[in-house]
């Protein structure tokens, strides 16, 4: 209805506590990075806190349209803090906490954001991450480039037991590991405490209502240029979008536990920790660790100690865990398991089968699910005990999905087929726009092959129909699910004084699916060495985070170039592989370059 208005925090919460009489169910359970860390939360409890912290938001300026920047580990308060930008009509953009203060920066600036909540520190398995050090850094380049954040609030997560304090009302034990050696500075005037803000607000708030169209969030994304791309989901179709496709993906049922392992830094996690499973009204598990801490059974301990139901994982945690062998999946129950889902990359049929019949005991359904944060939430899956399941394929499109197969010319290829795979209608949850940049939105999903949406994968088609991804044909990469540019990593590398110019290709890895190997021309005057390689991790780790730091780095005096000057990624990639079987090179510039790099190359990861 023209002129309707809505809000999806209102929608998720307030509806089902009110009227689905939801409100003593549990929202979350939440398992910290220690397993007797734990607390849960319920729909009633949940809509208290956000509005008390929406409250909090309003009181500090924030309304309708502002961007407020979350930097958080998975804690609850994270999801706190992002419903509660929406019952505000404030875009939320969350940068996952594994990324450097450069790029929290970068990200700060491109949307403007006024305010950053952030947390003091966090553990990571046995790693220690002082979030607040990296968020202040962060800021501190925000005021040298002009733009000062005005309000930073910081949750008090590692220093919790000090203020004597459960979690939530329902009183959990405090966290057992104190933090002796986490200096937390505070910038007076800037820097304000969660738990002291939310003390003096009220329980009450009411909701901006918003047209559909209004904007939800921003979440960032690798950009074939280099530069992260504000993806830009709206409130009504989004809404719409997850709830459906949580429902008949994961088979919904009101009795379910749900677990997305997933972290709400990316797109799974806000559509399927936070949106489409609260939008149902559905109990999930927030785990705050790793799948290997304190030992390599974490997940399935986890899945028996709250009888989950649904899983949802990556390729790259299955593979992970494969390593380990049987052993530490079986001597779990994991009876309570009824479907089995992946997402983030191409599922190599061996992960498939042994996610299948180990972790699923031959039982549950697979859902291979193939979307992208652009699409807000899944288009290729199967619908679990529907769908007559292929291991490594993500099957048929979803309700109202309407994919195609291109050639390069962009004609539409029937039957058995492979090529660009885009989608010819648009659905509820498709991206708007680019943040601040609609001309980019538009060259970069349409310009391609006019009056389709393009995906950037590549896909095939075969006898009977079935569709399967073959990976990204741009020059983006997938490592553990996550996408990356060759360019961030190049411009990264080429910061560095020593180096003059870098290209970098994916090489496949056992676990990770892909990484980076790059090759680096060195100014004259400076020498290749391992002190040299560990800079540029190092400055690698700074720029953008520690999931991009390479595993390869090859010294090239030379790199494969067209006459033109255009670097040949394609050459580096078959070199770094040593498979000479190079197709054409007749464009080559100086072919010599090519003989040099296949007799220098990495042979260990460094
Ligand atoms: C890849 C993650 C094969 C693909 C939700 C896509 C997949 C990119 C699958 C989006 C899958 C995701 N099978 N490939 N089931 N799921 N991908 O934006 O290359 O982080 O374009 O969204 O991941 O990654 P993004």
């Amino acid at each position: 209805m023209k002129g309707a208005t809505t809000n999806i925090c209102y929608n998720v919460l307030d509806r089902n506590v009110h009227e689905k009489k939801l409100g003593d169910k549990v929202a979350f359970y939440w398992e910290g990075n220690e397993p007797e860390e734990t607390t849960q939360i319920t729909y009633r409890e949940l809509l208290v806190k956000v509005c008390q912290f929406s409250n909090v938001l309003r009181k500090q300026g924030i309304r309708k349209g502002d961007r407020v920047a979350i930097y958080m580990p998975m804690i609850p308060e994270l999801v706190v803090a992002m419903l509660s930008c929406a019952r505000l009509g404030a875009l939320h953009s969350i940068v996952f906490a594994g990324f450097s203060a450069e790029s929290l920066c970068e990200r700060i600036l491109d949307s403007s954001c006024s305010l950053l909540i952030t947390t003091d520190a966090f553990y990571r398995g046995e790693k220690l991450v002082n979030l607040k050090m990296l968020a202040d850094e962060a800021l501190e380049k925000c005021r040298e480039k002009g733009f000062p954040v005005r309000r930073c609030i910081v949750v008090k997560h590692l220093g919790r037991a000090e203020l004597g304090m459960g979690d939530s009302p329902s009183q959990s034990p405090p966290v057992k590991r104190s933090c002796p050696d986490v200096q937390i500075s505070w910038n007076q005037g800037v820097d304000l405490w969660w738990h002291e803000l939310v003390q003096e607000a009220g329980d009450e708030c009411e909701p901006e209502w918003c047209d559909a169209e209004d904007p939800l969030f921003i979440l960032y994304t690798s950009g074939s240029t280099g530069k992260p791309k504000g993806v830009v989901h709206t409130t009504g179709g989004y809404m719409l979008y997850v709830a459906t496709t949580f429902k008949y993906v994961f088979d919904f049922h009101s009795e379910d536990v749900f677990w997305c392992t997933a972290d709400i830094g990316w797109i799974t996690g806000h559509s399927y920790i936070t949106y489409g499973p609260l939008a149902n009204g559905a109990t999930s598990v927030l785990f705050e660790g790793i799948p290997t801490y304190p030992d390599v059974g974490r997940l399935w301990n986890i899945v028996d100690k709250y009888k989950v139901t649904k899983f949802y994982t990556a390729p790259t945690a299955i593979r992970l865990l494969m390593k380990f062998g049987d052993e530490p999946v079986t001597k779990h129950s994991r009876a309570s398991l009824q479907v089995l889902g992946t997402v983030g990359e191409p599922i190599n049929p061996e992960a498939w089968l042994w996610y299948h019949r180990v972790v699923g005991s031959e039982r549950c359904s697979i859902v291979d699910t193939f979307w992208q944060t652009e699409t807000g939430g899944h288009m290729l899956t199967p619908l679990p005990g529907a769908t007559p399941m292929k291991p490594g394929s993500a099957t048929f499109p979803f309700f109202g999905v309407a994919p195609a197969i291109l050639n390069e010319s962009g004609e539409e290829l029937e039957g058995e087929a492979e090529g660009y795979l885009v989608f010819k209608q648009p659905w509820p949850g498709i991206m708007r726009t680019v943040y601040g940049n609609h001309g980019r939105f538009e060259t970069t999903y349409f310009k391609k092959f006019p009056g389709y949406y393009v995906t950037g994968d590549g896909c095939r088609r075969d006898q009977d129909g079935y569709y399967w991804i073959t990976g990204r044909i741009d020059d983006m990469l997938n490592v553990s699910g996550h996408l990356l540019s060759t360019a961030e990593v190049e411009s990264a590398l080429v910061e560095h004084e020593a180096v003059a110019e870098a290209a970098v290709v994916g090489h496949p890895h056992p676990v990770k699916g892909e990484c980076l190997y790059c090759f680096v021309t060195l100014c004259d005057g400076h020498t290749f060495s391992p002190t040299l390689k560990e800079e540029l991790k190092k400055q690698i780790r700074e720029k953008i985070g520690p999931i991009a730091t390479p595993d390869y780095i090859q010294n090239a005096p030379g790199l494969p170039k067209t006459r033109s000057g255009k670097i040949m990624r394609r050459v580096l990639r078959k070199i770094a592989q040593n498979d000479h079987d190079l197709g054409d090179t007749s464009t080559v510039a100086d072919p010599s370059v090519i003989s040099h790099l296949f007799s220098h190359r990495c042979l260990v990861t460094q």
